[in-house]
């Protein structure tokens, strides 16, 4: 069994003191200050050795997001990286399309996602040969089948999280008293963008409130899945 192999087995914990051990400045907690992702910061913390914490700063995220930067940087003292979407893209799209253009159509939310979201996370991976995710299999069905530790063009990409029950991210985080995105308390089960998240109601799944105004499809952005749903880009695809 490869080292790569074993570490497939192994606990969350483990995972991330290795990355951390391994490849110090050049391992990146992707962090949207989702509670999977704070989970990360703690244990990567904990871990004892340099590592590094970006965020992909849409331009649209809530501004509880932007107080968690700073939450992160007093708990932790972390300075997280934020990176941005190409100016010109983004000026380019919003006055072609206008600036909610995600509300008109799923092939303009998708064009959002890829410009805000795809782009930046492929020129921020340059600076990293492994990074994590606080992706777990429990969360949607396309993500049923992702294995802690993928590699792919020479780089690892690391779900530590993926066999986690939604029980024991509470437990994990109440335990370790991890400080938690403010918009839980108001009803939201995953956050991202503002315009593109809502609070769920009662029975929704936990998706329910991301693109909700979206009918069927598998409601990912493209950092991790192409829109559709069917490949995982644990690697940096090529810039459009
Ligand atoms: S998404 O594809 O639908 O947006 P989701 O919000 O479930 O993804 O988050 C899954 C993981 O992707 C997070 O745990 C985090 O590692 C990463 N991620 C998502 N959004 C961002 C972001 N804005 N900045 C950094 N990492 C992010
Ligand atoms: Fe754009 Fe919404 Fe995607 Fe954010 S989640 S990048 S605002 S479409």
């Amino acid at each position: 069994m490869t080292d790569l192999e074993k570490l497939e087995e192994s606990p969350a914990s483990d995972i991330v003191a290795w990355a951390v051990r391994t490849f110090g400045n050049s391992f990146g907690i992707s962090n949207s200050f989702q509670k999977e992702d704070m989970i990360l910061v703690d244990l990567a913390s904990r871990a004892g050795g340099p590592f590094r914490v970006f965020t992909l700063d849409t331009g649209r995220l809530h501004e509880e997001t932007y107080r968690m930067m700073k939450t992160v940087r007093e708990r932790y003292g972390i300075a997280v990286e934020a990176t941005f979407p190409d100016r010109d893209a983004v000026e380019r799209m919003t006055v072609e399309r206008g600036p909610n253009l995600f509300y008109g159509s799923v092939e303009a939310r998708k064009l959002c996602c890829e410009v805000r979201k795809v782009r930046p996370l492929e020129r921020k991976l340059a600076e990293f040969r492994a990074w994590a995710t606080g992706l777990r299999r429990e969360q949607t069905q396309a993500r049923a089948d992702i294995r802690k530790v993928e590699e792919a063009a020479g780089r690892i990409k690391l779900n530590p999280l993926a066999d986690w029950t939604g029980a024991q991210v509470e437990e994990y985080t109440r335990a370790h008293d991890v400080p938690v995105h403010p918009l839980y308390a108001r009803g939201f089960a995953s956050i991202g963008c503002a315009p593109c998240t809502r609070a769920i109601e009662a029975g929704e799944s936990e998706r329910a409130g991301r693109w909700w105004w979206e009918q069927g499809g598998p409601r990912e952005c493209g950092i991790h899945f192409a829109p559709d749903g069917s490949v995982s880009r644990s690697a940096p695809a090529k810039d459009a």
